[in-house]
């Protein structure tokens, strides 16, 4: 694929600005400096840089962000910065979308992407794909809070009771939550229906993908094929 082309769609700007960039010696190909715009390059397991930041080639791009407290996850927020804010701005312009939201006030993995096929499955309550939240609650956790959990709380405005899809106390007011659907402040509200309070939460895993423990809040990096498999696991 022409260079001017791999880079505009990858969010380098238009066609012109492009060619442009790589005229000007900002662009290398696998390590080596590339200043003809229309050159044929292979994309199989291509590296570019710009500016010397590295940029792997992508169809569909997909990251994971460990988001901050502080941040909304809407594109115009209200009160706070917006999570896309901790975003370069090729990735803002190929048009990566938050896969779901966390409140403000959640932090931990979250999923960004172009694949609309991918935020499909891992949104849709009938794919079932498991959302694991570490909850600080308020006042100590019983036994008969996760049972009830388990069996199933009543939520405003939703005709069926809400199950969590798994429950565990790890401490005396620490939870381990799965819940399968990503309703609005579903966990929230799933406490709260239990009779106690979410102080903090954090989400730790989606699928079988586990946020990366060295990644630290603010940071986001790229998802690998492996990872993108390990997402969509169900059991
Ligand atoms: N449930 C909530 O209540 N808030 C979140 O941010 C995510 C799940």
């Amino acid at each position: 694929m022409e260079l001017e082309r791999i880079l505009h769609r990858h969010g380098f700007g238009s066609r012109k600005a492009c060619r442009a960039l790589i005229r000007s010696g900002r662009v290398a190909v696998n390590g080596e400096n590339v200043d003809d715009p229309f050159v044929d390059i292979d994309t199989n397991g291509l590296i570019f840089s710009v500016d010397d930041v590295s940029w792997p080639y992508r169809e569909k791009a997909t990251i994971v962000l460990n988001k901050p407290a502080g941040y909304e996850c809407s594109r115009r927020p209200i009160h706070h910065p917006s999570v896309y804010t901790l975003l370069p701005i090729p990735l803002l312009e190929r048009g990566l979308q938050s896969i779901g939201r966390l409140d403000e006030d959640t932090t931990g993995l979250l999923l960004f992407s172009d694949d609309g096929q991918l935020n499909h499955v891992l949104t849709s309550p009938k794919h079932k794909v498991p959302k694991i939240y570490r909850v600080q609650l308020k006042h100590p956790g019983a036994p008969e809070l996760v049972q009830e959990l388990l069996h199933g709380v009543l939520l405003h405005d939703e005709p069926e009771l809400i199950v969590a899809a798994a429950c565990t106390l790890i401490g005396e007011r620490e939870l381990l939550l799965t819940v399968t659907e990503g309703k609005y402040h579903q966990v929230k509200r799933m406490i709260a229906a239990a009779g106690n309070r979410v102080e903090t939460l954090h989400r730790e895993m989606v699928g079988g993908f586990r946020l990366p423990a060295d990644l630290a809040p603010g940071q986001w990096i790229w998802l690998e094929p492996a990872d993108l498999g390990a997402l969509q696991e169900v059991e």
